[in-house]
């Protein structure tokens, strides 16, 4: 099998140990990447190796830093690395979170540079490749995740040779040369990726950006455009388009369960959110590249145009805090408040709220119940890798009743596109108008649109995902072998 002898390198572990009262307990994968791979990891037995960040992760460490997991019924090694906080500030915070994350996402005005950054993201990206080094067995298969190892594969390939196959997936956008090489250093990323066998993005124009990058910055790169391999300095990379999928099945399964249907009847009675009122959901980790305020403000004028609505649409918000430390991220939190507070302070009144904010925690149900129940979701990123939050909303429309209101700034457009309702999300009198149509559409063509987008979502999960991955990576190693 492709999997066998995986080692899987991500800056998120899957599972991560902290303090409950005097007792340790293990929070596990709920959602995204880490959720998806470890059931993979489990069948390949294999080893993944990322940052311990959970409070109590060093109490439950043997003398190399591993742990077995799952705890209770160990199929696979994690290898926890730890970061000083010079590191989460210079290396999370700073290289991955600061420059890397603004410029992939074609925001050059949020670029954060300083050089102690990169010497620490270089630091740290050569002591995961030396801990991926030591885990290899004969034949491995190196899988990174995403732009916080921009080098390692580069100093892992040093390291073996030929004699492990290195795999990359970048989980968010790759942008225009012309935006790339505002990076000091765009040449070393450029090189430190091209030493994987395989490089894989969500949608074919983020390869194209990436080759055409590749061309551009090395005069003797080849590429092979019908194929996406290019040669440059050594052995070929294929460059390849995965969009990536959800669990689908589980998805549907947790919409449809006892706790998702009581977490929607108690939220409209403490809401007071009536039977035939429209809601709408927006659910996202509070980034600028989310257009939160942007969808706010479409609301806003929504509500301006079609007074009729005022206390029969209801926009609920769940949107999580996210690198808090970043100027930029406080910022916007800041920007998001004030946003809702004033269309709230302009439409509010006793009993009717036009937007309502979750904050707290929400059960894997509970979200499903929201997603389910919505007749609207709401995604409106500026730039955005995928967007998996569209793919949940779908994967949970048991009834294909509701609609996707879906930016094509995000990756998922060119999945969904056809079949959601498209915006811009800074044409906010086109959003709001996009709205107001998705509303009064006939049921009928929600539904037709709905069901179309959950075959799409079906049959590329998650699963499907992955094995295109490792089909994938297994002919490249059969290729290579002839
Ligand atoms: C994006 C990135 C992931 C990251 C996630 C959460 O989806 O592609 O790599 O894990 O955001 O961000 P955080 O900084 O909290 O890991």
């Amino acid at each position: 099998a492709p999997t066998e002898g995986l080692v899987v390198v991500s800056n998120r572990e899957p599972y991560s140990h902290s303090y409950d009262g005097d007792e340790i307990v293990v929070d596990r994968p709920v959602g995204g990447l880490t959720a998806g791979l470890d059931p993979v990891m489990q069948r390949a037995a294999g080893t993944w190796v990322a940052w311990g960040d959970g409070e109590a992760d060093r109490e439950v460490v043997d003398d190399e830093d591993r742990v077995r997991v799952p705890p209770e019924d160990p199929a696979y090694t994690l290898k926890r690395i730890w970061l000083d906080d010079d590191e989460i500030d210079e290396y999370y915070y700073g290289y991955s979170n600061q420059v890397l994350w603004p410029l992939c996402h074609s925001d050059r005005g949020k670029i954060t540079y300083e050089p102690r950054f990169w010497e620490r993201y270089r630091e740290v990206n050569r002591r995961f490749a030396e801990a991926a080094v030591n885990e290899v067995e004969p034949g491995s298969l190196i899988w990174f995740q995403d732009y916080h190892f921009g080098l390692a594969p580069k100093m892992v390939r040093q390291e073996l040779g030929d004699d492990a196959m290195l795999a990359h997936f970048w989980h968010i956008p790759w942008p225009t040369w012309d935006d790339f090489r505002v990076c000091p250093q765009s040449e070393q990323l450029l090189e430190g990726l091209l030493a994987n066998d395989l490089l894989g993005f969500h949608v074919g124009r983020f390869c194209a950006q990436f080759l055409e990058g590749v061309q551009a910055c090395f005069g003797d790169a080849v590429v092979d455009w019908d194929s996406g391999v290019v040669y440059h300095d050594g052995s070929p990379t294929l460059v390849k388009p995965f969009p990536m999928g959800v669990d689908a099945e589980r998805i549907a399964r947790l919409a449809g369960s006892d706790e998702a249907d009581r977490f929607w009847r108690d939220f409209c009675e403490e809401q007071g959110i009536a039977d035939d009122a429209v809601v709408a959901v927006g659910v996202d980790r509070l980034d600028y590249t989310k257009g939160i305020p942007e969808r706010v403000r479409a609301i806003e004028y929504f509500l301006d145009e079609h007074p009729e609505y005022r206390g029969e649409f209801v926009y609920v918000q769940k949107a999580s805090e996210s690198r808090s430390e970043i100027p930029a991220y406080q910022e916007l939190q800041r920007e998001v408040s004030e946003t809702v507070e004033r269309v709230n302070d302009r439409f509010g009144t006793d009993d009717w709220r036009p937007v309502v904010s979750i904050t707290e925690r929400l059960s894997v149900r509970a979200l499903y119940g929201l997603y389910r129940y919505a007749d609207l979701a709401l995604v409106s990123s500026v730039r955005d890798g995928m967007n998996l939050v569209a793919e949940e909303y779908v994967a949970a429309q048991l009834d294909d009743a509701g609609a996707l209101v879906l930016s094509d700034f995000a990756g998922v457009d060119e999945t969904l596109g056809d079949y959601a309702y498209t915006i811009n999300p800074y044409a906010t009198e086109k959003f709001a108008d996009t709205i107001y149509r998705t509303i009064t559409d006939s049921p009928d063509e929600r539904r037709r649109r709905m069901r179309q987008m959950r075959q799409l979502v079906t049959a590329y999960d998650l699963d499907a995902w992955m094995d295109d991955i490792f089909e994938t990576v297994a002919s490249l190693r059969d290729e290579s072998a002839e």
